[in-house]
């Protein structure tokens, strides 16, 4: 289920708190960036690690909006719509990533090479409109680009 280098990290993180419970948000952090999501077999599998019940790491992984809790495609792309991106066209890209991957807000592709989230703000307004694709930044993007910066990531 995880990788050696993602328990290690969990031990680790381990090592450094003297409450197991305060282990949680780092380990499922670990576990989501290896994975792409938290599973019900990776929250049992947090929960034998740090010896916390099975309730309270759920608790936890279905609290935070931040950890995705259904499988997603290989690389998430996080586009923004807010005012500063819609105003340079961030809909229009929206339609793209929809008539050209089949990809819808929410959604992942056919193939399982993208899943698409729609962002309130990503923080890269001077650069709008914008969009993560998994942890890197792309700024400036239109029409003409887009395709382009997707076609990095197989
Ligand atoms: S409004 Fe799009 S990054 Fe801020």
């Amino acid at each position: 289920m995880l990788s050696d280098k993602a328990l290690n990290e969990i031990h680790l993180i381990k090592s450094k708190y003297q409450d197991s419970r305060s282990c949680l948000l780092p380990s499922l952090y670990v576990v989501q960036k290896e994975n792409g999501w938290i599973s019900p077999a990776a929250m049992e599998t947090v929960g034998e690690l740090l010896s916390v019940p099975d309730a309270t790491v759920k608790g936890v992984a279905t609290f935070y909006s931040m950890f995705r809790r259904e499988a997603m495609g290989r690389h998430l792309i996080q586009l923004c719509t807010n005012v500063a991106c819609m105003i340079m066209g961030a809909e229009r890209l929206v339609d793209i990533l929809r008539d050209k991957y089949g990809l819808q807000p929410n959604g992942t592709s056919a193939d399982g090479r993208f899943s698409l989230v729609i962002m309130e703000c990503i923080g890269a307004c001077d650069a709008a409109p914008a969009m993560l694709v998994d942890a890197d930044l792309h700024g400036n993007i239109n029409e003409n680009t887009i395709m382009a910066t997707l076609d990095k990531y197989a």
